[in-house]
């Protein structure tokens, strides 16, 4: 039976399997399900948008059957369109693209919507929230990356916060048209969480603070617990 606890568990914390052992990867996602991470986060790079190729639609098509966990994937990729099909068969939830991509978000979100896909934008450091002004109303989710995208287990760069409040604020004067998610990317752990939450984000992305740690479900806690 689950605890109740005084405190509603806060952000989704979306876990990055790219810091998990591969060699052990169904064990890896079970202990952080078991933990309490809420979505799987899956970094799909192609060594050209970023400098690191991780794994496709292949890897995440062996790992759907094994958790129910949201899977929420990340694309770091300079061309998807051959990939997103693949991805969505592979069993994707959530598609996130880099912003600095400029495709045709209105047509890309819609025909998305229509397959029951969550659209995603993604926005390296040096890009400015602005950068989205006309095209944030077609997604379901901003991630802020507080990390040059291509490696896990870098350091958090504080100077995106303040993304997270002109996105709140955009959100705002947007009203019913639409009401994205604000996701935080890279280098999250237990010394950033407290100023990432007290932002106002909805969702924080973690891989080596939960996979490299001895706890999965103590690290897991450590992001869920801070309330603002
Ligand atoms: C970086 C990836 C991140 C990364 C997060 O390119 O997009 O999702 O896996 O890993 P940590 O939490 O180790 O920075
Ligand atoms: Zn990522």
């Amino acid at each position: 039976m689950k605890m109740t606890s005084a405190k509603k568990p806060f952000p989704i914390v979306s876990a990055s399997i790219l810091a998990a052992d591969f060699s052990r990867l169904r064990e890896e996602i079970d202990a952080a399900g078991q933990a309490g991470a809420d979505w799987l986060h899956l970094d799909v790079m192609d060594g050209h948008f970023v400098p690191n190729i991780s794994f496709g639609p292949g890897l995440i098509n062996k790992i759907r059957p094994h958790t129910s966990l949201v899977f929420d994937a990340h694309l770091m990729i300079s061309n998807p369109d051959p990939f997103i099909d693949r991805l969505i068969e592979a069993g994707a939830q959530w598609l996130t693209f880099p912003a600095e991509l400029e495709l045709d978000w209105q047509d890309l979100a819609e025909s998305l919507h229509s397959q029951n896909i969550k659209t995603g934008v993604a926005l390296n450091p040096e890009t400015p929230v602005e950068f989205i002004k006309d095209s944030v109303q077609y997604f379901d989710l901003v991630l802020v990356m507080a990390v040059q995208p291509g490696f896990g287990g870098q350091s958090f760069n504080p100077e995106i916060l303040p993304k997270i409040d002109k996105l709140r604020k955009i959100r705002q004067d947007l009203s019913e048209k639409n009401s994205f998610l604000i996701s935080v990317d890279g280098g999250v752990n237990s010394e950033n969480i407290t100023q990432i939450v007290a932002r106002g984000v909805d969702i924080v992305v973690a891989g080596s603070f939960i996979f490299q740690s001895d706890d999965y479900k103590l690290a897991i806690d450590m992001l869920k617990s801070t309330r603002c």
